[in-house]
């Protein structure tokens, strides 16, 4: 949309959150409130954002420095009005702006297109969005008079008996020419309950003044409920996760149980992907088509490939090539590469390594800092030693390497194509191609040793 920039009001302290973050930096399904307000207000099309911050001021600034908005300060939080004067200077008179709260973070670029084309037809001064809704307790009220024309909007606190049984309340989300919300702000006064600044006066202001007002009635209300305390955080991560789940569903991926799935909304997922219970799956993940996944993995910016398979188990910044088999319980540090139609089975750490096509660690094993080739197999119990207290060091184990049980790689050291290492070796020199390293003490019986003491 042309024509159109933004005010974002994150300036209170969300006393009830009872944190040392400020509000709009607590997380919704893996980003911040404030991050996934400035989204929706790009995705709308505004040009220009402006975020009003008050409140830990630096934390905010900082945490979404690079999204291309500017900031202002409230010093004091004297009211929604006073904090949209803050942003004074960014209103641009012949411009829409719209009014966002940065807690209020499932609003949709959908729903305020929709809205902007609402006010640029009626070419009202100001358009709100609201809803009816069964408690409408604390919010603005609208009150409409005998034509259901609008009138004004009451907040809660200054409501008459009669006006509190309003049921039609303000979502908080405007859109406002930039001349009429302008001539508002010049305007607005804290003659009310809470002898605060009040931006819904806003819209009786513009009214008065011979432009049209209106509300835009909505059927989604999840979209603005705002985040005042931790339960409703969990309440708005929960729709905004259920609609994630079901957008998967829709595109053909089985959630067992939706209710213990955790996905973030940029995970991508392939069609008939299984995702069995307790999985928590974050940020730039992809999963390709066919993979069967959980019960309970945390997946974190993993890139998997179709038919993966990977249970009870923790991995991230790594991807996993496809046929192969993960878990349970392995653990994949950042930084690994590992191939097509391998085993990484119970109690396997990866770390910073490349794993080659067909490669078998079955279990109880570390690789670290290690380029392995194909069709390796690692007994159970094998130890790249990388780190010398000091410096790390990397393993190299090429083709078809056989390595027994328990054998530790001190690491920088090379084990050629095709050799063998015995079990309960410790390797430090290089082990040539299609040799036989044995590296223990070679094992001696004493006869009738134990009848004598
Ligand atoms: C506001 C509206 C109410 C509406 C409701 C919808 C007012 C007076 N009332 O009430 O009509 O129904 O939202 O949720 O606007 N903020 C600042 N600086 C301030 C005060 C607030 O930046 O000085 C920010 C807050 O951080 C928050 C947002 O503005 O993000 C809303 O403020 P809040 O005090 O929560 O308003 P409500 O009482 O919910
Ligand atoms: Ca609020």
């Amino acid at each position: 949309m042309k024509n159109l920039n933004a005010i974002i009001l994150a300036a209170g302290e969300g006393t009830r959150m009872k944190s040392r973050l400020p509000k709009v930096l607590h997380k919704i399904c893996g980003k911040t409130m404030i991050e996934r307000v400035l989204n929706t207000a790009f995705e709308t099309g505004a040009e220009k954002i402006c975020v009003v911050t008050g409140h830990k001021h630096e934390m905010v600034q900082e945490a979404v420095k690079d999204m291309g908005a500017d900031f202002v300060v409230q010093e004091k939080q004297l009211g929604t009005g006073h904090a949209v004067m803050q942003a004074e200077k960014f209103i641009d008179e012949n411009k829409d702006v719209l009014v966002l709260y940065g807690d209020t973070p499932l609003i949709t670029s959908a729903t305020l297109k929709k809205l902007v084309e609402f006010h640029r037809k009626e070419d009202n001064g100001v358009s709100i969005i609201s809803a009816v809704v069964e408690n409408s307790e604390g919010y603005g009220h609208i009150i409409r008079d005998k034509n259901g024309a609008f009138v004004k909007n009451v907040e809660y606190k200054d409501a008459t008996s009669e006006e509190k049984e309003v049921k039609e309340i303000n979502s908080g989300i405007y859109v406002f020419k930039g001349k009429s919300l302008k001539y508002a702000l010049s305007k607005i006064n804290n003659n009310n309950a809470q002898g605060e600044y009040y931006l819904p006066d806003a819209l009786e202001i513009i009214l008065s003044n011979g432009e049209k007002v209106n509300a835009m009635a909505t059927d989604d209300e999840t979209e603005f409920f705002g985040v005042n305390n931790r339960i409703q955080l969990a309440d708005v991560s929960h729709i905004l996760r259920k609609k994630i789940n079901e957008n998967h569903m829709q595109n053909g991926v089985t959630i067992i149980n939706p209710e213990t799935t955790f996905i973030d909304d940029d995970v991508e997922i392939g069609m008939d992907t299984i995702i069995y219970p307790g999985c928590v799956i974050e940020g730039n993940t992809k999963i390709g088509e066919g993979c069967t996944v959980g019960p309970n993995c945390r997946l974190t910016d993993m890139e998997i490939a179709p038919d993966v398979t990977i249970q009870y188990t923790v991995a991230m910044e790594s991807t996993i090539g496809s046929g192969t088999k993960v878990g349970p319980f392995a653990y994949i540090r950042p930084n690994c590469h590992v191939g097509e139609n391998i085993k990484v089975g119970d109690f396997v750490e990866l770390k910073n390594s490349t794993i080659g096509n067909g490669t078998k660690i079955s279990h109880l094993t570390y690789v670290g800092d290690t380029d392995a080739g194909e069709g390796i197999n690692f007994g159970c119990g094998t130890v790249t030693v990388n780190y010398d207290g000091k410096k790390k060091y990397r393993t190299t184990i090429e083709d078809d390497v056989f390595i027994g049980c328990n054998a530790n790689l001190v690491a920088p050291v090379t084990l050629k194509k095709g050799s063998y290492v015995a079990a309960g070796s410790t390797i430090t020199k290089e082990v040539p191609e299609d040799a036989l390293a044995v590296a223990r003490q070679r094992q001696i019986n004493l006869d009738g040793w134990v009848k004598k003491h």
